[in-house]
């Protein structure tokens, strides 16, 4: 198969992991007989240092042609760096924002499960991970408060901020149908999470997420309170198969997912349209403090990569390969510094990606 990519190293931390997951790509295009070529494209604080914008017209284009794209992260300090001086529209995280809602990836798929040989690393009590836990966050990830009017007045001499957050029907049912054919292919269960008791917004989402269960009689749905999501996240994670919810409440609760797995250095995640397009990035941000000092860890990227195979090319058993590959190696105590354990063999970011593709 010949596909073409769009690589976004981006800022921070974001060129050294996707060297990593390019490179474990390559091998198994070399070992499975398929032809990837990379674009690369720039977005984030390199393209305002480039282009005074942080995602140029082109940028775009260039990912718009391309079968998928391949996102390090963007951005720098919050507050404390040449970028955040400027308008809100550009700073590095507007790009992020423009090329989700320009090529409308609205469906976001953050899975967080526990890996058995990093158990050690969740900050849950043992009682509390029981037998562990395998989720999946969908996220909407193009309407909502994130993309509503906004803006900062003077009234009365006082100021004030407005930011929006508006959903119509059909934003909230696609993102539903996408979260109910995932639940299908795993254990059929949807907990829609909203703010309901309050919320307008929540109570049109409970709506039409109800009306899409009825299409899908075989899979469980519950509706669950954010507030209450946060802290049963907490106290019972084995609860959850597919959380769906809406973009504000998805960025936050896949936070603390990402968290009790560990490290968020292990989280992939995928960015979908209505087709098989997507973006593939990992669940965390650029890490500027600790850029470029072979330290970071590449794997919540090189499993980015294995979830773009799986979801835009349909190269299941090349996904799978990626994924065994990196549970061989941490089952053989290789581990980059945020998930070092006592008598485990600590590696840089390189060379976790050379041991990877060495085991494909
Ligand atoms: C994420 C990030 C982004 C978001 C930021 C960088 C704009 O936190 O992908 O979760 O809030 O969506
Ligand atoms: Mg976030």
């Amino acid at each position: 198969m010949d596909c073409r990519i769009v690589t976004i190293p981006g800022d921070g931390i974001g060129p050294e992991i996707v060297r990593e997951a390019c490179k474990v790509l390559d091998k198994t295009a070399q070992v499975y007989g398929h032809s990837f070529q990379y674009t690369e494209v720039l977005m984030g604080g390199c393209s305002i240092d480039a282009h005074g914008v942080p995602l140029t017209e082109e940028a775009l284009e260039t990912a718009r042609q391309s079968d998928a794209v391949l996102l390090g992260a963007v951005g720098g300090n919050v507050g404390n760096s040449r970028w955040y001086d400027v308008a809100p529209g550009l700073r590095p995280e507007a790009g992020l924002l423009a090329i989700r809602k320009g090529l409308n990836l609205f469906a976001n798929i953050r899975p967080a499960y526990l890996y058995q040989d990093l158990a050690e690393a969740c900050p849950l009590k043992k009682e509390i991970i029981g037998d562990g836990f395998d989720m999946v966050i969908m996220r909407e990830l193009t309407g909502g408060l994130y993309f509503g009017e906004r803006h900062t007045e003077e009234v009365d001499g006082v100021l004030q901020a407005t930011d929006t957050l508006t959903y119509n029907e059909n934003e909230i049912r696609r993102i539903a149908v996408k979260a109910f054919d995932i639940a299908r292919k795993r254990r059929k269960f949807v907990i829609s999470v909203d703010k309901a008791n309050v919320l307008d917004s929540s109570r049109l989402w409970r709506k039409v997420v109800e009306e899409v269960a009825k299409d899908y009689p075989d899979v469980r749905l519950e509706h669950m309170l954010v507030d209450n999501c946060a802290m049963q996240l907490v106290m019972n994670p084995g609860q959850f198969d597919v959380v769906l919810t809406e973009n504000m409440f998805g960025d936050i609760l896949s936070d603390e997912a990402s968290m009790i797995t560990g490290s968020i250095g292990m989280l992939s995640s995928a960015s979908l349209n209505e087709g098989k397009f997507g973006m593939y990035e990992p669940s965390h941000g650029s890490a500027p403090d600790i850029a470029g000092r072979d330290i970071a860890n590449p794997i919540a990227t090189i499993l980015s990569a294995a979830m773009m195979l799986r979801y835009s090319f349909d190269l299941d058993k090349e996904a799978e390969a990626i994924e065994k590959a990196v549970r061989k190696v941490l089952a053989e105590g290789w581990r980059t510094s945020d998930i070092m354990a006592e008598g485990c063999k600590k590696v840089g970011t390189a060379q976790m990606g050379d041991l990877i593709a060495a085991q494909i």
